[in-house]
């Protein structure tokens, strides 16, 4: 016997994924419904062989249902969540709407797989954002080791971190540099991406770090450890797919460089590529589809007394939202629902 599950924003970037991870995995799904809005009733997705149909959300029952993921923002999600909770499914949400809910657990598997048995106070699981799950996928492992004191991390985030709206601006803006009467103005972001990075996601906030900056302070201590400090600088580069991140990492004790790469090489969803040489590191291209964590440039950081560098890639819409969220359904399943 297998799961009745539901995809919420199957039309989306990263719903589409969650369609492929499900049918790679083999997930034990009995029965599947794929929602989106109105507007795209009866567009088709595929599920591994399958094509289906998408229904329209606002007038789903969520009755007899058992995990419901979501995709869709967090204005829609604000209304449609509550309801599925209620109706006695598991919400597994990508937006940011509950992350920083105390009652609701927060879950990168990798790192708090156990966090999952907390779900029941709201039917609710939070995703990270993507920048987090990946950085603390590659942070938990050295940390058990010996302890993070302070993380400084910055960002080359992929456009479709910014949905598909974001995607079709980037491929729209790089047509346009080549036939200059074509003039597509900036829309989804702030300033022109293509040929370009734009040092801005999301809002600001009154302190001048960005609510994308403060989303990996929060979130790596709700998922990791509230003890660390984090700093960030979140970067939009010309990327379709696959986030990167230069990470300077401070331990309380020692750690060389060469057992920090043992250390990883060892980890769970890492995937170390770490040569001196030319080509000797994974760049976002090489990471779409992937579901790994790549981690490359491990070095010590001469500057400081327990210090590590390395570089972090991973597809932002596979780890950082659509694997993530299958990873906690199938957590779920093994140790609560209990009946794939
Ligand atoms: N992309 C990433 O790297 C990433 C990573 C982590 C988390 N997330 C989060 O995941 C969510 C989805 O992101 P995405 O990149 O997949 O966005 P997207 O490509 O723009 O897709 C949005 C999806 O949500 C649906 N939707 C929007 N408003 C709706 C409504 N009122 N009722 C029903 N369906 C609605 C859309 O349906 P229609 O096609 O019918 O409009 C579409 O299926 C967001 O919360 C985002 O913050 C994304």
């Amino acid at each position: 016997m297998g799961y009745k599950i539901v995809v919420a924003g199957a039309t989306g970037n990263v719903g589409r994924e969650m369609l492929n991870i499900l049918a790679e995995r083999e997930f034990p799904v009995d029965e599947i419904a794929v929602l989106a809005s109105r507007r795209s009733l009866g567009t088709e997705v595929s599920f591994g062989e399958r094509t289906l149909k998408t229904q329209d959300l606002d007038t789903f029952d969520f009755t007899g249902w058992d995990m419901a993921l979501f995709a869709i923002g967090s204005d829609a999600t604000k209304i449609y969540a509550p309801k599925a909770a209620k109706a006695g499914c598991v919400v597994i949400d990508n937006s940011s709407l509950y992350r920083y809910d105390p009652d609701v657990p927060l879950v990168v598997p990798e790192v708090n797989a156990d966090a999952v048995l907390g779900y029941a106070k709201k039917n609710i699981i939070a995703n990270p954002n993507c920048s987090t799950a990946q950085m603390v996928v590659a942070l938990k492992p050295l940390h058990d080791r010996a302890r993070i004191k302070r993380v400084v991390v910055s960002t080359y985030q992929s456009v479709s971190g910014a949905g598909k709206e974001g995607m079709d601006e980037l491929w729209d803006q790089t047509k346009a540099v080549y036939n200059p009467t074509d003039d597509k103005p900036a829309k989804k972001f702030t300033k022109q991406i293509a040929f370009n990075v734009i040092p801005h996601i999301d809002v600001f906030l009154e302190d001048g770090q960005t609510k994308e900056e403060w989303k990996m302070v929060a979130e790596t201590k709700k998922i990791l450890d509230t003890k660390i400090k984090v700093t960030a600088t979140c970067v939009r580069v010309p990327v379709f797919v696959g986030h990167a991140e230069a990470i300077n990492i401070e331990f309380e004790d020692h750690l060389d460089e060469a057992e920090a790469r043992d250390i990883l090489r060892e980890s769970p969803g890492i995937m170390v590529i770490d040569k001196r040489e030319d080509g000797g590191y994974v760049t976002p291209i090489e990471c779409v589809g992937d579901y790994a964590t790549f981690i490359s440039r491990i070095r010590q950081d001469p500057t400081i007394d327990n210090g590590i560098n390395l570089w972090c890639v991973s597809d932002n819409l596979r780890k950082g939202a659509a694997l993530n969220a299958v990873q906690i359904a199938e957590v779920l399943g093994q140790r609560v629902l209990k009946k794939g």
